[in-house]
C-alpha cells in the first residue's frame, strides 16, 4: 500500500552538507519527498520525540546530538514507504548497515547515524503530527 513516513536528516548529516546526497538516495528508492523543512529543535522538542528512549542510557546524548545543528524534517510517500526508508537508511549502528545505505556511506557512529525513519505507521502518524500541519503535506 501507499504510505507515508517521516524522515530527520540529523544535525551531523546538514553540518556535512549531506541533505542533497540523502535526498538523492530517497529519491532514487522511488520515495517521493511531499514535506521538508529545515529546523533547529529545542531540547523539550528533541526530549518529546525521544520520549520511548527517555530510559535508555544513551538518551542525554541522544537529545544533545538532535540539537547540535539544524535538522532537516521531512515526509516521505511510497509504496510500502515504512519498511522501504529503513531500508534505504541501512541498520542503526553504522558499522552493521549494508553497503549502499545511507549509514553506510554516512554515518559517523550509532548516535551521529545521520537519518532517522519511522518504525510503523502508529509512529509515522504521530510523527508526522509532531512537525507538519495537513497543508504542508503536498502529495
Ligand atoms: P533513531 O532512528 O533516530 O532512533 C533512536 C536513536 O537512538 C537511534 O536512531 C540512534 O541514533 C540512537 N541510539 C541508539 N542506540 C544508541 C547508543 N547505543 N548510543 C547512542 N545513541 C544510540
Amino acid at each position: 500500500a501507499i504510505e507515508r513516513t517521516f524522515s530527520i536528516l540529523k544535525p551531523d548529516a546538514t553540518r556535512r552538507n549531506l541533505t542533497g546526497a540523502v535526498n538523492a538516495l530517497i529519491e532514487a528508492a522511488g520515495l517521493r519527498i511531499v514535506a521538508q523543512k529545515r529546523v533547529l529543535l529545542s531540547r523539550a522538542q528533541a526530549e518529546t520525540f525521544y520520549a520511548v528512549h527517555k530510559a535508555r542510557p544513551f538518551f542525554g546524548e541522544l537529545v544533545e546530538s538532535m540539537i547540535a545543528g539544524p535538522i532537516v524534517v521531512q515526509v516521505l510517500e511510497g509504496e510500502d514507504a515504512i519498511k522501504k526508508y529503513r531500508e534505504v537508511l541501512g541498520a542503526t549502528d553504522p558499522s552493521k548497515a549494508a553497503e549502499g545505505t545511507v549509514r553506510k556511506q554516512f554515518a559517523l557512529s550509532v548516535g551521529e547515524n545521520s537519518a532517522h525513519g519511522s518504525d510503523s505507521p502508529e509512529n509515522a502518524a504521530i510523527e508526522i503530527a509532531q512537525f507538519f500541519s495537513g497543508n504542508e503535506i503536498v502529495g
